[in-house]
């Protein structure tokens, strides 16, 4: 057997799983084509036939609001048939197998899957198992990748600095468990961030061997001193083991990102955070909601990020056929 490869014989993308594997050219001409379709808010851009004939399927086995809305009007926006099902509500539940899903639902036609999984490798796994005309896209990992978010990170980053070279970007909190914190740093370090920061109390931190280049600090206002990007990422008590799950109001004390604490990161620092944000735990609201906050942004630019991601793969799929 073949190893997996993202990429078809002919250098093309058809699966995006990870962004490991994805040169600065690749990532810059993603982020252009993003940036294409953010657009305006009204503008009619932000509609297309590039998908018209495709079907996507959005298969989330863990909760979700921005990913698998914006994947959804992506794909609808281009001129996609798109069908979500709900993993819990499916005979998934009935004891059908992964793969048997896939296969019912390729035997419709559909020829996208977007996948979150809890699971380690079954994004992957279901990629090596499709037929050939159809692609995976990962909509969120286990703690290992989340593509597409860390896609649109990178574009709104882009955006408010104009670039990613002389940037010192802070990744702040609950790293160890964070899909969005690998995929960010992923894509940064590829693009040549300046410096990357992880901040967070040391049980919160990942093992040394990941995150290879970034700079470690365990007070916030260190790790955020002269900052040009805070990122702040969720507490996830989901992924934690009972003895790890912080005390919210001391989490909140030592890490929560207050107006007052934001004043060691640069005036023109921009503060994000993927959502859904635990308000009073890692982010006081008043910084959620001020003026330095570009969360919303990145949610609008989740639907870009995902147009250009799916519009992509189907150019790739025209030019194999
Ligand atoms: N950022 C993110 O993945 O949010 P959802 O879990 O709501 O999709």
């Amino acid at each position: 057997m073949q190893p997996f490869s993202q990429f078809d014989e002919r250098g093309g993308l058809r699966h995006l799983i990870t962004l490991e594997g994805l040169d600065a050219d690749l990532l810059r001409e993603l982020l252009d084509r993003a940036q294409h379709y953010a657009g305006r808010p009204g503008d009619l851009r932000l509609h297309g036939r590039e998908l018209q004939g495709f079907t996507v399927a959005n298969l989330f086995s863990e909760p979700s609001t921005r990913t698998r809305t914006s994947f959804e009007l992506a794909a609808l926006r281009l001129g996609a048939d798109v069908v979500n099902l709900d993993m819990m509500l499916s005979s998934r539940v009935k004891g059908e197998s992964m793969l048997d899903t896939i296969y019912t639902l390729q035997a419709m036609h559909v020829d996208t899957f977007v996948i979150r999984d809890s699971q380690p490798g079954v994004t992957q796994y279901v990629a090596e198992h499709v037929d050939p005309h159809v692609s995976v896209v990962s909509g969120g990992e286990a703690n290992l990748t989340h593509p597409t978010q860390g896609l649109l990170d990178a574009l709104t980053i882009h955006q408010f600095k104009g670039g990613f070279r002389d940037l010192v970007v802070a990744i702040v909190g609950d790293v160890v468990h964070s899909r969005v914190a690998r995929s960010a740093w992923r894509a940064l370090t590829t693009l040549g961030v300046g410096q990357l920061r992880l901040v967070g109390p040391e049980e919160l931190m990942p093992p040394a061997e990941d995150f290879a280049g970034a700079d470690r600090f365990e007070t916030l206002e260190e790790g955020i001193d002269h900052a040009d990007v805070v990122m702040m990422l969720r507490i996830q008590n989901e992924r934690m083991e009972q003895a790890r799950v912080p005390d919210a109001d001391r989490y909140f004390d030592r890490y929560g990102l207050t107006a007052e604490r934001l004043r060691r990161a640069r005036p023109e620092a921009i503060v994000m955070h993927p959502g859904p944000m635990n308000r009073g735990v890692e982010i006081a609201s008043d910084v959620a909601d001020g003026p330095q906050s570009v969360i919303r942004r990145q949610v609008a630019n989740g639907v870009a990020t995902r147009m250009a991601v799916l519009s992509y793969l189907a150019e790739a799929r025209r030019k194999r056929s």
